[in-house]
């Protein structure tokens, strides 16, 4: 099914790219010569998951309606959204695919993977724990993964051009927020182990040691995402035992700290690792904006998700209470629950296109 739905925009690309790739920024035009970035390639939660849970046994899917309700067909991909997702736009940004394929549909080749794919799953994190809670794909999976991916495209390729394809890619990591709401503060686990510092330094630690993995393996352009106001998300407003509808500023004040540590991380990789441009894209920001003032950017409810009642709903619970779906998700920030609608994935992508764009190309 995803296949059908993302062909015609990856064959179409695939002619686009033997010319100059033109693509619009802001209004204004930029000019690229092609093949500067020639895939990219993501690795995470389910924020950037094109739907690798589709093929995994899991609760955590969103492969059934209203998920992908405005979508390519109106059809269901396995993204948690009504549609595309930040890094669908960021690749259509670079003059590639406007779609990400997911790495585990098995019908799609390598050549249809050479120029994107995604090794994300829904509801993984960092933390190996946290993969464990829905039974999803770990970050080591996804690095396993990505091994064999490189190993498929030196045998179609060739090793020169495969080594090109590697070496130029761009990295896209957005991953951590579940280790934070679905594992610490949900679970006792990790909490009776760690302070939360510490359980902020125990993820860091991880997050170095995959981006050291993906050096050793060729990688060297890199984004990773940083996290988001998560205390702002409607199913933590709605758990935030304090001040029950509130932003939960605890989680919040989590989240920054976390990123300031990822800049510093970010800071000491690109010295000490030859040839890495690791850029840490800060979406905080603009979230915390967005949801201060949803009118500034076009939305009527930065509070509720669209699907159900709007305050607890994701993935299963979603397809369940179809009949209080919002009319447009247009007007909403959130599209469940949890994760943004289209709209504020596009919002997204352009902060990450805004700061990645002129280092990569
Ligand atoms: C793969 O292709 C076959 C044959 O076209 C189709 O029946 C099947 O549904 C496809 N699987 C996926 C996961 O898209
Ligand atoms: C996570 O799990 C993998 C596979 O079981 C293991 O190799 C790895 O060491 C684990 N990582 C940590 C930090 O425990
Ligand atoms: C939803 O709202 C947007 C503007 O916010 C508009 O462009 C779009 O056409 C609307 N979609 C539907 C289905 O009404
Ligand atoms: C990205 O940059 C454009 C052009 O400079 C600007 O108009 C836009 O507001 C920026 N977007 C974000 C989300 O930072």
């Amino acid at each position: 099914m995803a296949l059908r739905r993302c062909l015609p925009w990856l064959m179409m690309s695939l002619l686009a790219q033997a010319l100059v790739v033109v693509h619009r920024r802001g209004g204004g035009v930029v000019v690229a010569a092609a093949g500067k970035v020639p895939a990219v390639i993501v690795f995470g939660d389910s924020s950037v998951d094109t739907g690798n849970n589709n093929f995994i046994p899991t609760i955590a899917r969103s492969n059934f309606w209203p998920y992908g309700r405005d979508y390519a067909d109106g059809l269901p991909t396995g993204r948690f959204s009504n549609g595309r997702l930040s890094t669908d736009f960021i690749s259509e940004a670079f003059g590639l695919p406007p779609c990400i394929p997911a790495y585990l549909d098995t019908n799609l080749t390598i050549d249809q993977l050479a120029t994107g794919v995604s090794f994300a799953s829904a509801a993984t994190g960092l933390d190996n724990a946290t993969a464990g809670v829905l039974s999803v794909i770990t970050i080591g999976e996804q690095l396993q993964y990505f091994r064999e991916y490189k190993e498929r495209l030196r045998i179609a390729k060739g090793e020169a051009k495969a080594g090109e394809i590697i070496g130029e890619a761009l990295y896209i990591w957005s991953i951590g927020t579940n280790d934070f709401i679905e594992k610490y503060y949900n679970l006792p686990e990790r909490r009776l182990q760690y302070t939360v510092a510490e359980y902020s330094a125990y993820l860091l630690g991880l997050a170095e040691s995959a981006i050291r993995d993906v050096h050793s393996l060729g990688g060297r352009k890199m984004d990773f995402t940083g996290l988001t106001p998560m205390g702002c998300l409607p199913a933590e407003r709605i758990g935030n035992r304090n001040d029950p509808g509130e932003c939960n500023e605890d989680y919040n004040a989590v989240a920054r700290s976390f990123n300031s540590k990822l800049l510093d991380l970010a800071a000491k990789l690109n010295k000490e690792l030859p040839g890495l441009q690791l850029v840490y894209a800060d979406t905080y920001k603009l979230l915390a904006s967005v949801v201060d003032k949803p009118a500034d950017y076009g939305f009527e409810n930065a509070v509720q998700g669209c699907c159900g009642t709007g305050l607890f709903e994701a993935g299963y619970f979603c397809g369940l209470s179809t009949s209080l779906l919002c009319e447009n998700a247009s007007d909403y920030v959130f599209f469940d629950a949890i994760h943004p609608t289209e709209k504020m994935y596009k919002l997204i992508a352009d902060a990450v296109i805004n700061t990645t764009l002129h280092v990569f190309l």
